[in-house]
């Protein structure tokens, strides 16, 4: 059984899908960490993060691999582990340049769908592209507003200036980013990260059901 959660850049994917992972007691899966991984490697290299070939062949040599947990998931290469790098200033500025090139979304498929079930898939396109035979769908969607401001609890910055970078990040991920048509779209605006998740397992209680 594979579960699926996609939505919008600062929804809350990766802390709804650890909470519903840890809750069914199985791992969640960000797909979002293979997108990063490759793009810190590329950066490490000095390749240009638009030639898709040298970034392929970064990934052989490299092999980064996703240690999918229900706390939180690591990355490695080889013994080297590059979790903590991967959510540094330069990747999220250049993570968007690799996420668009069809060669690493072939990539980062082929890696997701190696992986043993049951998991809950979390990302842009798991319900859509990557697992479209999911067991059951969600979508996350909330205002930039109310994004920017669960952000800001995080980070230091003003909101203004976080809200208008997720709206431009909306737009370069758009591509990517469509609740499928199967999907159960949840607006997270109003409800708490255990709201979220509650609205969740209810839903999958529905799907056992039927
Ligand atoms: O979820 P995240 O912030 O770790 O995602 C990092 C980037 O990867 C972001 O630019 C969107 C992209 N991404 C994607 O295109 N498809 C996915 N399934 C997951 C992430």
């Amino acid at each position: 059984m594979i579960v699926t959660i996609d939505g919008v850049a600062a929804s809350g994917k990766s802390s709804v899908s650890s909470g519903v992972a840890r809750a069914l007691g199985i791992p969640y899966v960000s797909s979002g960490l293979l997108y990063r991984a490759a793009t810190l490697l590329g950066l490490e290299a000095g390749v240009d993060l638009h030639d898709a070939p040298a970034l392929l062949a970064l990934l052989d040599n490299h092999a980064p691999r996703l240690e999918p947990l229900a706390e939180g998931n690591r990355v490695w290469s080889g013994t080297r582990e590059l979790t903590d790098a991967l959510h540094s200033s330069r990747v999220d500025a250049g993570v968007s340049v690799v996420a668009v090139l069809p060669e690493l979304r072939a990539w980062v498929d082929a890696q997701l769908r190696a992986l043993p079930e049951p998991f809950v898939a979390e990302g842009r396109d798991m319900g859509t592209n990557v697992f479209p035979h999911a067991g059951a769908k969600f979508y996350l969607t909330a205002s930039p507003r109310i994004r920017a401001e669960r952000r800001a609890r995080e980070r230091p910055e003003d909101i203004p200036a976080i809200e208008a970078a997720l709206v431009r990040r909306d737009a370069k991920d758009q591509v990517q980013s469509a609740p499928a048509p199967d999907a159960q779209v949840i607006d997270t605006g109003p409800l708490t990260l255990e709201g979220v998740i509650g609205v969740i397992l209810e839903g999958l209680g529905e799907v056992g059901k039927a």
